[in-house]
């Protein structure tokens, strides 16, 4: 460990012999891309592995995402969180579709489903939540207001791979649901993506989308876009799948030993544990509180001097972006959780490879950050106050 760089993920891969025969077969087939035997045979084994009932591929998320918003011809306005990464706005403006930013819930960190109908006008065509940190929005109550509104629900489930509820696959909510395979997440194809979709006719109506809008050789019957996954993308999510349970096991390990070590700190709030179901514990974020002795960014910045690369993991807010800042839904009065969020979240290292004796030090310099500076910094108030205030 010593001066090596620990940083917030890293990404898993599987033993370079195995992906061989792989690239082998790729070389002797000739098929690179649009729609080859390991995309076929990847979309097959993923939405069994997933129990969802179909899965489109893609290059990535984004594309994704966007590609979603054409499917289901959304228009107007969208209702969505500033508390993501800004591939889930930037979605919208490449739809010419307004967002409408919704505060969060200062549990979860995803879309406060009491604060939405506020928030629909007879412009709204659509919510767009994101299941934060992979953990679960509330998907019953945000699916009843979409029901009396007529509105679609699309959700950015890119950290969300695995996630399940009582009901099985979190994936099965809403309209359709966008996963990401970048390098960062908890699964990656390198970079990738896919849309799950309920029943056939979406996901012809999607692989139509992801391929220029092609149907057949000659027929163009939308205006697509190339969001194809090639076939050493699909190649490698095959073998990826099978070290997939040995990758959740790793992470909810070091969840857990987090959770321990940094138990009775003053100041250091793990976010909940999801209720029911299954995490994958894509990530490991704490709130770091007025009763800690430094504030969020001095934590980083000693955290950085240690090696340790942790992320502020969302912030800035999407709201924030010059994109956004002059909506009124941006407006700082309108989201007062997310900001309290965005200025004392601290996303810490976790990743499969993390071995004991780097999370000892992450720790430890936590602790011993906690136990050196005795004079209370000014920081804000804890998230509960915030909203309130
Ligand atoms: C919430 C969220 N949405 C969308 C994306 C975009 O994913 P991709 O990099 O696969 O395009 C990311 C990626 O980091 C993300 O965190």
């Amino acid at each position: 460990m010593g001066s090596d760089k620990i940083f917030v993920t890293r990404p898993f891969l599987p033993p370079l012999e195995e992906f061989l025969p792989y690239l082998e077969r790729i070389w002797q087939s000739g098929r690179l891309t649009n729609g080859g035997p390991y995309h076929k045979e990847f979309e097959t084994t993923l939405a069994e592995y997933l129990g969802v009932p179909h899965v489109c591929l893609f290059t990535n998320a984004t594309i994704a995402l966007v590609t979603a918003l054409q499917a289901l011809r959304i228009t107007g306005e969208v209702i969505t969180t500033p508390y993501s990464f800004v591939a889930t706005a930037h979605s919208l403006l490449w739809n010419g579709v307004k967002p409408v930013f919704v505060d969060v819930d200062p549990c979860t960190l995803n879309l406060d489903p009491g604060k939405i109908e506020a928030a629909i006008t007879p412009q709204t065509t659509a919510i767009l939540p994101v299941h934060c940190y992979g953990h679960p929005c509330n998907v019953e109550r945000i699916q009843r207001i979409a029901d009396v509104y007529n509105l679609r629900v699309i959700y950015d489930a890119a950290h969300a791979f695995g996630v399940t509820d009582r009901d099985g696959s979190i994936l099965k909510h809403g309209d359709l649901s966008i996963l990401s395979f970048h390098a960062t997440k908890v699964y990656n194809t390198f970079e990738g993506g896919a849309i799950v979709c309920p029943d056939r006719k979406s996901k012809e109506r999607i692989d139509f989308l992801k391929n220029f809008g092609f149907a057949d050789e000659t027929t163009v019957v939308a205006t697509g876009i190339n969001g194809k996954m090639s076939e050493f993308n699909a190649a490698l999510g095959l073998l990826q799948l099978k070290y997939i349970e040995h990758v959740l096991a790793r992470r909810r390990h070091i969840d857990a030993a987090y959770r321990k070590g940094l138990s009775g700190i003053a100041g250091i709030e793990c976010l909940p544990r999801q209720s029911e179901g299954r995490s994958n514990f894509a990530y490991f974020p704490i709130l770091v509180n007025k009763e800690f002795p430094l504030d969020r960014d001095a934590l980083y910045q000693c955290l950085l001097e240690r090696n340790i690369h942790a992320r502020r993991y969302f912030y800035p807010l999407i709201s924030e972006f010059p994109m956004y800042r002059g909506l009124p839904s941006a407006q700082r009065e309108n989201i007062p959780v997310a900001h309290a969020a965005a200025d004392r979240i601290l996303c810490l290292p976790i990743y499969p490879d993390l071995d004991s004796a780097c999370l000892q030090h992450i720790i430890d310099a936590i602790r011993s950050v906690a136990a050196q500076t005795s004079a209370p910094a000014p920081v804000p108030a804890p998230l509960s106050t915030a909203v309130s205030a």
